[in-house]
């Protein structure tokens, strides 16, 4: 299970959080994501597109890394993997999840902001974690803290990191890949504007090299 989310943080510096709103979207836009260069990529639960966009997304690019995000339950774990996600990741973490997420062929990527969910996921041996929501609670300085009790733990900061900041979470020791959804901005995906999206891609990725 661990070598295996290891593997897809150690493959992008960048994850987008995708939110799927028409599902004719979902292809076109990771598409652009992969042209821009971005191999990770979360598709949200958030709409009822979610899980069909995942099955689509991988069918359509097989050298990219699909994962389903804003899984909140087993139920939904389940439904992630039968369309093929590759990896889980969730806003925070419950005992039902982490237990899962052991026996499934997806990897979970369990988000945590304070010591007591770390310490759940710790003892059950988790050392990759999503940090969510990075910016309130507590952004780098936080993940800084948290080197010290838990030095074996790797973060993808998520909630309210920006192309801007994304370099100073990157710059930290115990941070893989940053998350976020500004790769995807609302408007230009409304504009089914693809050129863009892989223009932002191209960018941000090019400010943190
Ligand atoms: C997430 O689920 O990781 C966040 O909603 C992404 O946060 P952002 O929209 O602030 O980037």
């Amino acid at each position: 299970h661990r070598d295996r989310i290891r593997s897809v943080l150690a493959a992008s510096r960048l994850m987008p959080v995708i939110t799927i709103k028409h599902l004719d979207d979902a292809v076109p836009l990771c598409q652009a994501l992969f042209d821009g260069g971005i191999r990770v990529m979360e598709i949200t639960l958030r709409t009822e597109h979610g899980v069909e966009a995942i099955k689509q997304v991988r069918e359509a690019l097989p050298d990219a890394w699909v994962g389903a995000g804003t899984v909140t339950c087993v139920d939904q774990y389940r439904k992630a993997e039968t369309a093929g996600a590759q990896f889980v990741v969730t806003p925070g973490v419950t005992k039902a999840l982490l237990d899962f997420a052991l026996t499934s062929e997806a990897p979970l990527l369990p988000g945590v902001s304070t010591a007591s969910e770390l310490l759940l996921g710790y003892g059950l041996g988790y050392r990759e974690f999503k940090f969510f929501p990075a910016e309130v609670a507590g952004g780098p300085r936080a993940l800084k803290a948290f080197g010290g009790p838990f030095p074996d733990a790797v973060f993808c900061p998520t909630g309210g990191v920006r192309r801007e900041t994304a370099k100073d979470y990157l710059a930290l020791g115990n941070v893989l890949t940053v998350g976020g959804s500004w790769l995807t901005p609302e408007d230009v995906v409304a504009r089914k504007d693809w050129a863009q999206v892989t223009e932002i891609a191209r960018a941000s990725l090019s400010d943190i090299s």
